[in-house]
């Protein structure tokens, strides 16, 4: 047979082969650039940043969701433990909020699905702001600017109803995003990264092994997966923070929880025992403004969390140890920092106050 026959005939072979490669490469986890930004409704999203900052939407009027998602902060707090509504003490971190319309499954155990229901919880949990959607409907009724905003979102015959307060906040959170990092502009082959980073990132998606589980746009992959992170000592030393942990499960129906020594994580929202003490992978981007980091804020610096994942986490853990070189640490959080993009500026509401003239009326 000649040799162009012989080439002709391993042809379809070679077409297989190539393609069963690309395949593979598409199904290979990648990192991805930040999309575009979401389109939205911009007469609700402006009614959702005018009520984020509102602390008339809590129980006693003495916080706003920017209480605990502090813009200046990634709209994290810069506490390990969230301190909860008014001396209550939450058992988690308060995670950050830019780009969190990408999230598949919201919260650190996954209990989220969608954007106006996590609002809603945080609105009216007595452990987040302690509301009432009717008293909401009635204060907003009472301060001028806040109705005229409704019913610029609403119709103008509209009357404020608690369920649209979450829809619109819902609607504000989609216009947060990170502003675009040294590695999307890498991503997006319009610069190089600095040496260090860039030793970083391929270490990263390469013997380190983070991208299995850090991947697309946010660095998540939206799963359950377990670390082995230490408990923080207060949960079980602070009366309050066991009393929020314990209502937590019970709420959830868990077996026996009076003996629970520790944050379920996804189980108690799965009931799956393999699950217990799994959170979901949390994105990767904005990380220099939210420190500290992991579900209960246990460690302060990137640096401890990348030798806490290369020495394979804790008890438990589905990590491996890495075994890496101090530099191979050092430059995996140099990749981390990439990652990070100057916070952009976030236009405050100015404070609502009741309707001055309202005595004169009765
Ligand atoms: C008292 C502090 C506090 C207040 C006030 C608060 N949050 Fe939160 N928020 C938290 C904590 C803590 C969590 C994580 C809870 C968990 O995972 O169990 C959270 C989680 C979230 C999440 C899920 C984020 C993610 O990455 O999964 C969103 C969205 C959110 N909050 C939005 C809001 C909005 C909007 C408001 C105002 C209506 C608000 N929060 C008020 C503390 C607070
Ligand atoms: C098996 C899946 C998996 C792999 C592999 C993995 N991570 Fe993680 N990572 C997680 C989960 C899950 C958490 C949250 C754990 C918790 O809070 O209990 C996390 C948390 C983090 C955090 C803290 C983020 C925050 O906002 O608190 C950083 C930073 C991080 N990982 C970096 C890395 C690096 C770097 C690698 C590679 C060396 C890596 N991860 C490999 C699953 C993984």
């Amino acid at each position: 047979m000649s040799p162009l026959r012989k080439t002709f005939r391993a042809l379809p072979l070679l077409c297989l082969l190539a393609a069963g490669w690309s395949a593979a490469q598409a199904e290979a986890p990648q990192l991805q650039p930040l999309p575009a930004p979401a389109a939205v409704n911009p007469a609700l999203a402006d009614l959702g940043r005018h009520l984020f900052f509102e602390p008339r939407l809590s129980g006693d009027g003495s916080r706003s969701c920017a209480s605990c998602h502090i813009p200046a902060r990634g709209f994290a707090d810069g506490e390990p433990l969230s301190r909860g509504y008014n001396g209550t003490e939450y058992f988690r971190n308060a995670p950050g909020l830019l780009s969190v319309r990408l999230k598949p499954r919201l919260m650190w155990d996954g209990r989220g699905t969608e954007l106006a229901a996590v609002v809603r919880e945080m609105v009216l949990d007595a452990q987040f702001m302690n509301g009432d959607a009717s008293i909401i409907a009635e204060r907003v009724r009472q301060i001028p600017p806040l109705l005229a905003l409704w019913r610029r979102a609403f119709g103008e015959r509209s009357e404020p109803r608690g369920e649209q307060a979450f829809v619109a906040i819902g609607e504000y959170l989609k216009t947060l995003d990170f502003g675009r990092s040294a590695v999307d502009a890498a991503l997006r082959g319009e610069a190089g990264l600095p040496p260090l980073a860039d030793q970083g990132m391929r270490l990263f998606t390469g013997k380190a092994g983070c991208v299995a589980c850090h991947h697309g746009p946010l660095l998540s992959d939206g799963k359950p997966h377990r670390l082995g992170v230490p408990e923080h000592p207060a949960l079980m030393r602070e009366p309050l923070r066991s009393v929020s942990l314990l209502r937590h499960v019970a709420l959830r129906n868990l077996p026996n929880p009076m003996a629970t020594r520790g944050d379920p994580g996804v189980y108690a929202i799965s009931k799956n025992p393999a699950e217990r003490g799994s959170f979901i992978t949390p994105g990767l981007r904005g990380l220099s403004h939210t420190a500290p980091y992991l579900h209960n804020g246990r460690f302060g610096s990137l640096d401890e969390v990348v030798d806490f994942h290369d020495r394979g986490g804790g008890p438990g853990s589905e990590l491996r140890p890495l075994g890496l070189s101090a530099q191979e640490r050092r430059a995996l959080v140099a990749f981390l920092q990439a990652l990070s993009a100057p916070l952009q500026k976030v236009a405050e509401p100015p404070a609502h106050d009741y309707d001055a003239v309202h005595g004169s009326r009765w």
